[in-house]
């Protein structure tokens, strides 16, 4: 979910729903805006996608207020209807509230406070919070920070909740545990939000909250407090991109300016990594190179098109530095108990560094005495600062659901870890790791050649755009490639879509092809590994035996596929490893005009969010 809070002089409400709909990727199933009012808080809420709450904000605005609060949904408790939609208010409608998170005692709660006399609205968990604090404040004489504070301390779960009193209207107050939710400082006016894109057009001055924290804005001030109220330390940044990063700049969509950024991205990520000694510069480490020399096991835990780039990762580190390395859906993780102690390594992947699983699956290994390497698009988010190492992927602000230039920055991220582990271990020499990190510098300059011809890859995606079904094949590192080229194309068009192991097709999935059905193949260089490229090439005539249309990604010059191949798609020659950085681009371009061509909603696809802050 995206939460907006602002207090100071500009016309509120317009602050909240531009903030609102910069964050509308976070969630788009209903959304909600509140100002306190001398009749009590005012406030529209709407299921759907934010245009209609604004369409419910032009047949009737809200009062002129120079506080307003605001939430877009991504639902876990309740439908996405109307009343379920946020804010909620207490029984006096004096108190409104917005949410995220789960709150997992809320059904004792609700029984607590239905037998103590509260009639409550909706279904969801967030209306209890409201209700508590109308309790609250009264034992507080009124002061809703304190209430607050005595609110959180009866909740259990994880949650950012902003809150508005209608007799106190020039004051937000807010608290987080384990959700995300930063401060905006500006002049005269100060802002809360799940992420600084959302005042970014107002300030670039924000305050990291920590864990546990409750927060009060008025136009002037901003006091953190911990849960008992002793006041709390808190850690000032400024963001270092700027409003055009966060708006379309041209093109039709986020994700396609998005596929375009990426060269720019990876570039990046990259620079003034490497010291002339061969060392690999991360952003914050909190490791000795001595822990690093102790590690007899690394783990990747990662969720989505981030555990994708973790299963890439696994092929450069096992090559690079000898150490077993296992790749973990962070979701799976802490349930199974894994082996972890000192000397064990995790690398956690994730673009938003709020995603909840991956923060529990660190948190599990932490428990374990194992150390923490992150790999993290957002700075300052919850994942990098639990961790005990950080590496930023510098792909700047990441709109689109669907990930593409922070999967490529994560890829590059891996590498770069990989080597920096390989050379602490002196597996690797400085020379060694030099020539891998000029290898890497010119990936971008190749991912931009692939971006040049991807016109024919648009012609395909109509042709094939109301195809049953795509299947997506690749061996070694083109295997994650396959699976995220599926998972692309399931995201956005809604189609059915699976990748496989090129080598298991011929154990069970291959009768899944029917005359017609495309079959995207990635192919390995022939150069590096001869033997799997042939393996491959044998893979794509047997589907092709079958019925199968062949789309067919293969390095320049590599002649062996062109007879199997219905549709070919050339991508530069590349060492075998760092492939997927060129190999994977055909099939964000293919999936994002299959779903253009289907007419959905590419940005923001149906029943999706970008940052999931549940388990
Ligand atoms: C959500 C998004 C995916 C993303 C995954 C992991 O499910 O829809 O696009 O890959 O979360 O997100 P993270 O921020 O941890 O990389």
């Amino acid at each position: 979910c995206g939460i907006v809070g602002y207090v100071g002089p500009a016309e509120a409400v317009g602050v909240v729903i531009e903030g609102l709909r910069r964050l509308e990727y976070r969630g788009y199933d209903s959304a909600g805006v509140a100002v306190p009012d001398q009749d009590g808080i005012q406030l529209r809420k709407r299921a759907g996608k934010l245009a209609n709450l604004v369409q419910a904000l032009d047949e009737e605005p809200l009062p002129a207020s120079s506080t307003a609060m605001g939430h877009t949904r991504w639902a876990t408790h309740g439908a996405p209807t109307d009343p379920n939609a946020h804010p909620h208010l207490d029984c006096e409608g004096r108190i409104a509230v917005v949410h995220n998170g789960i709150i997992e005692n809320f059904a004792t709660l609700r029984a607590q406070l239905e037998a103590d006399g509260h009639k409550l609205a909706s279904e969801t968990d967030t209306e209890v919070v409201a209700h508590l604090l109308e309790d609250a404040t009264e034992r507080a004489n009124g002061d809703l920070a304190a209430a607050m504070r005595d609110v959180c301390r009866q909740l259990h779960g994880a949650f950012t909740l902003v809150a508005v009193d209608a007799t106190q209207p020039d004051l937000i107050v807010a608290a987080r545990r384990n959700s995300p939710l930063v401060v905006g400082r500006g002049q005269g006016q100060n802002f809360l939000a799940s992420d600084v894109a959302a005042f970014i057009a107002h300030t670039r001055e924000a305050i990291e909250l920590g864990q546990d924290q409750v927060v009060s804005i008025t136009a002037d001030e901003i006091v953190v407090t911990d849960f008992h109220g002793e006041l709390a330390e808190t850690k000032d940044y400024t963001v270092d991109w700027d409003v055009s990063a966060a708006e379309k700049g041209g093109h039709d969509y986020f994700m396609l300016k998005e596929i375009a950024e990426q060269p720019q991205a990876v570039a990046d990520t990259l620079l003034g990594r490497l010291t002339e000694a061969g060392d690999i510069v991360l952003d914050e480490v909190r490791l000795t190179d001595q822990d690093l020399r102790d590690v007899d096991k690394v783990f990747i835990v990662a969720c989505g098109t981030s555990y994708h780039a973790g299963m890439v990762a696994k092929y450069a580190i096992e090559h690079w530095t000898r150490l077993p390395c296992e790749v973990e859906l962070a979701s799976e993780f802490r349930y199974r108990d894994p082996v972890l102690d000192r000397s064990t390594l995790i690398i956690a992947i994730s673009q938003s560094g709020e995603t909840m699983d991956t923060l529990m699956a660190i948190r599990h290994a932490k428990e374990q005495k194992a150390r923490v390497l992150a790999i993290c698009n957002a700075n300052g988010s919850t994942i990098p600062r639990e961790s005990d190492a950080v590496l930023y992927t510098h792909a700047g602000p990441e709109i689109a659901v669907a990930s593409t230039k922070a999967f490529l920055t994560q890829l590059a991220a891996c590498y770069l870890v990989g080597l920096h582990l390989a050379h602490v271990r002196g597996i690797k020499y400085a020379d060694e790791v030099a020539a891998v990190v000029a290898q890497l510098q010119a990936m971008p300059g190749k991912v931009e050649q692939v971006l040049e011809t991807m016109e024919p890859v648009r012609e395909l995606a109509r042709q094939i755009a109301d195809s049953r079904s795509v299947l997506f094949i690749g061996r070694h590192v083109g295997f994650p490639v396959a699976l995220e080229g599926a998972l692309k194309l399931k995201e956005l068009a809604y189609m059915h879509a699976e990748g496989f192991a090129a080598g298991e097709l011929k154990h069970g999935p291959i009768a899944l092809i029917d005359k017609g059905t495309p079959v995207v193949c990635v192919v390995p260089s022939p150069a590096g590994r001869g033997v799997m490229h042939d393996k491959v090439v044998s893979n794509i005539q047997e589907v092709r035996a079958r019925g199968a249309r062949t789309i067919v990604i293969a390095e320049e010059g590599d002649v062996a596929v062109e007879p199997y191949a219905d549709h070919l798609i050339r991508v530069p020659r590349t060492p075998t490893v760092l492939a997927p950085l060129v190999t994977v681009v055909p099939l964000q371009v293919l999936a994002c005009e299959i779903a253009a061509a289907r007419g959905n909603d590419v940005d923001q696809p149906r029943n999706l969010a970008k940052s999931v802050t549940v388990e």
